[in-house]
């Protein structure tokens, strides 16, 4: 579903090169290292907003940069989700409304059931500058799944959240995937969360290496 061949990046000096990656249907991988080892980078590489200095990433069979501009706008905006360390929401608006601009943008209904699960029905008409950290962390998941992408990518998704609201938000994200046979790509400093993946690769000193 996922494929990166040889890949090779470097910002003055090599992040990492000849970089390998395999990822099936229905398969949560993590990624772990310490900071400044490239992670949130690969991600970016993976997802088609860096371009690598060489090597080739592929979603579903198709290499990105083979594909048209027009084609690569469209592959992205329905089919690949993108959670940020910060959280981009639209300030002025309610956590509804930025639901239901993602909603309109992408043509897909607003899911009610994932708004429940991510516990958010009770702050729906709440302005997102009045929600806390944790909170606007969960509407900006529930905005970027409400597009419905097969590919989502996430770069510390539990970052500001409890140990017990960070659990119901990965199985969340994880009953997601499996429902769309998707693929989960998570950045994470968080042991527990890295463990409940199905593989983790660990980037340390330019060297992929794949320890579960
Ligand atoms: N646009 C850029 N231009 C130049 N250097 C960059 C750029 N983006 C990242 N870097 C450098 O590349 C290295 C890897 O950055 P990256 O953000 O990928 O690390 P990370 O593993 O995600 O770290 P963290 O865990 O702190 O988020 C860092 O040394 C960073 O300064
Ligand atoms: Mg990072």
């Amino acid at each position: 579903m996922l494929k990166a061949e040889n890949l090779s990046h470097s910002f003055g000096y090599s992040l990492f090169e000849g970089l390998n990656l395999e990822i099936a249907p229905r398969e949560k991988v993590a990624i772990v290292g310490v900071s400044g080892s490239g992670k949130s980078t690969l991600l970016h590489i993976l997802a088609g907003t860096i371009v690598p200095n060489s090597g080739t990433v592929s979603h579903f069979g198709t290499s990105y940069l083979s594909r048209t501009s027009s084609d690569r706008e469209r592959f992205r905006r329905e089919e690949i989700g993108i959670i940020f360390q910060s959280h981009y929401l639209f300030k002025g608006f309610t956590a509804l409304e930025n639901l239901q601009v993602a909603s309109i943008l992408s043509k897909k209904e607003i899911d009610h059931d994932l708004i429940k699960r991510f516990g958010l029905e009770n702050m729906l008409n709440q302005k997102v500058t009045e929600l806390s950290g944790g909170q606007q962390q969960r509407v900006s998941i529930a905005r970027i799944l409400t597009k419905k992408p097969r590919i989502v990518f996430a770069d510390e998704p539990t970052g500001n959240l409890d140990r017990e609201t960070a659990n119901n938000v990965i199985e969340t994200i994880f009953k997601y995937i499996d429902e769309v046979n998707g693929i989960a790509v998570i950045v994470t400093h968080d042991e527990n969360l890295a463990n409940r993946c199905d593989t983790i690769y660990k980037l340390k000193d330019g060297i992929f290496e794949k320890i579960k």
